[in-house]
């Protein structure tokens, strides 16, 4: 495929998305926005597309087949957005795995979705005609790590620890409540909804 095409069409893909994501989870679109904020003050770093609030990005090119894997790494309240490209029989394979859920479900060529990448355990299903067929995708993430620097101020956990073991303790301390922190940042379809201007009215619903 010619570069500036796919330049274009990874771009449009990470605008798309980082306007998907601002619907689906307002609240953690904004710890994302102030994340990356943050992260822009830092010297030396750029944002990798103007609209996404995405730190980073990954290309795999032609990878047929992932076995089932979470990415630990991600930050575990996380989305990742993922894009799907080639030519294949979305039919006949490529499918998107979801272990837990027991799904597998239809990607062609330009699907674009997410998950939460380090909770849930995904996978590809292998192609139909491995040879002649290619599937790739692009995906965007935040590694847990940037966060824990920036919650650290600026530092990692082992120089936090090894200069200034008080503060070091106040952060371990806090940090204990990430998880429910960050589940608490994503969104109901009701708050989704209002934030859209539909609030659901609940004595209408049946
Ligand atoms: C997102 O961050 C930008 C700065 O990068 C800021 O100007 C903007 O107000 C933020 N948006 C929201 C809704 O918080």
């Amino acid at each position: 495929m010619d570069f500036f095409r796919l330049a274009f069409f990874f771009l449009k893909k990470a605008h798309l998305f980082a306007a998907s994501f601002r619907i689906w989870a307002p609240r953690l679109w904004e710890h994302y926005n102030d994340t990356i904020k943050r992260l822009e003050g830092c010297p030396g770093t750029s944002r990798n597309f103007d609209s996404s609030v995405f730190p980073c990005a990954c290309l795999n090119l032609g990878c047929t087949v992932c076995c089932f894997h979470r990415d630990p790494r991600n930050l575990p309240y996380g989305w990742n957005p993922v894009t799907v490209f080639g030519p294949f029989d979305h039919r006949e394979g490529g499918h998107i795995v979801l272990e837990d859920f027991n799904l597998m479900i239809q990607a062609p060529h330009g699907t674009s979705y997410a998950i939460m990448g380090a909770c849930v355990s995904h996978g590809n299903a292998p192609l139909a005609d491995p040879v002649r067929e290619h599937r790739s995708s692009f995906t965007q993430y935040m590694p847990g790590g940037l966060r824990r620097w920036l919650d650290n101020g600026g530092a990692t956990d082992k120089y936090l620890r090894e200069n200034d073991p008080v503060e070091f303790k106040r952060v371990q301390a806090w940090k204990s409540g990430n998880w429910e922190r960050g589940v608490g940042m994503l969104s109901t379809l009701d708050e989704v909804m209002e934030w859209l201007g539909h609030p659901v009215d609940k004595d209408q619903a049946v």
